[in-house]
C-alpha cells in the first residue's frame, strides 16, 4: 500500500545526555529496517540531537508557533524548527490541547501555516478521552478533531503528514488500546479522510497509533492493517525502542 512504517519517539519534557545515549544505542540498530524513525526532543535539545543522532534517524519539535518571528514570548516558529535540523513538527497532542488550552481553531491555523509557509512535515495528533469514549462519542470527536486539520491540507499535501491517533486514556497508563480497539479507529478515520480528500488520499495517508506502545505490546498492533506505525512516549526513551521500531519485521 505504500505506507512505509513510521515510528515516531515523543521525549515530552525530558533530556539528560545519558537518555539521549540510550536512544541512539538503541538506533543504531535499526540502520537496515524499513521503518521511518523521528525522534522529538525538547526544543532546547533539537541541536544537540541532531549532532548525535544516527544519520537514517529524523528530528521533528513537540510543538511550534505560526509566524517566523515577532513577540510571541516563549514561543518557537517553524522556521526556526527547520532551520535547527528538524524536518518534521508534532501539532495538537492531548498535552497541548489539555494542559495549554490549543484548540481544533488554533491548531488549524498552525497547520496552514507549517504546510503553505515551510516545507516541515506534520504529526498531527488526535484523541478521545475516556469521557468521550465511555459516552460513545469516540468517532465523533476524532472526527471533528481531523476535519479541522484537513479544512487546511490540500490533496498534494498529504504526503507531508501522518495522523497520529492517541486516546487520552492510554497515554502515559499503561492502559494500551487492545489492537482492535486501535484498528476500528484507525479504520472509521481513514475512511472519513478519503471522504474529505480523495480515495488515493485515503490509501495513502499513515495513521499511526499512540498511548502505552512498548517492547512487549508493539507487535500485535503492527499487524493490523491501518496502523502504520506509533508515536511513543516513554518507552521511546528507552532501549525498548529498539523493538518498537523493529514491530513490522
Ligand atoms: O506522544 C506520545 C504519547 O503521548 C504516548 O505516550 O507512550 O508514554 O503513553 P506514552
Amino acid at each position: 500500500n505504500g505506507r512505509r512504517f513510521f515510528v515516531g519517539g515523543n521525549w515530552k519534557m525530558n533530556y539528560s545526555k545519558a537518555i539521549a545515549d540510550v536512544v541512539n544505542n538503541a538506533l543504531n540498530n535499526t540502520k537496515d529496517v524499513d521503518v521511518e524513525i523521528v525522534c522529538a526532543p525538547p526544543a532546547l535539545f533539537i541541536k544537540d540531537v541532531v549532532a548525535s543522532k544516527p544519520a537514517h534517524v529524523q528530528v521533528a519539535a513537540q510543538n511550534c508557533y505560526l509566524a517566523k518571528d515577532g513577540a510571541f514570548t516563549g514561543e518557537i516558529s517553524p522556521e526556526m524548527v527547520k532551520e535547527a535540523g528538524c524536518a518534521w513538527v508534532i501539532l495538537g497532542h492531548s498535552e497541548r490541547r489539555t494542559l495549554f488550552h490549543e484548540d481544533d481553531d488554533f491548531l488549524k491555523k498552525k497547520i496552514d501555516y507549517v504546510l503553505n509557509k515551510t516545507d516541515i512535515n506534520v504529526i498531527a495528533c488526535i484523541g478521545e478521552t475516556l469521557q468521550e469514549r465511555e459516552a460513545g462519542k469516540t468517532n465523533e470527536v476524532v472526527e471533528r478533531q481531523v476535519k479541522a486539520y484537513q479544512e487546511k491540507i490540500a490533496n498534494d499535501q498529504y504526503s507531508r503528514v501522518v495522523i497520529a491517533y492517541e486516546p487520552v486514556w492510554a497515554i502515559g497508563t499503561g492502559k494500551v488500546a487492545t489492537p482492535q480497539q486501535a484498528q476500528d479507529v484507525h479504520e472509521h478515520l481513514r475512511q472519513f479522510i478519503g471522504k474529505n480528500a480523495t480515495a488515493d488520499v485515503a490509501k495513502s495517508i499513515r495513521i499511526i497509533y499512540g498511548g502505552s506502545v512498548n517492547g512487549a505490546n508493539c507487535k500485535e498492533l503492527a499487524q493490523k492493517p491501518d496502523i502504520d506505525g506509533f508515536l511513543v512516549g516513554g518507552a521511546s526513551l528507552k532501549p525498548e525502542f529498539e523493538q518498537i521500531c523493529k514491530a513490522r519485521q
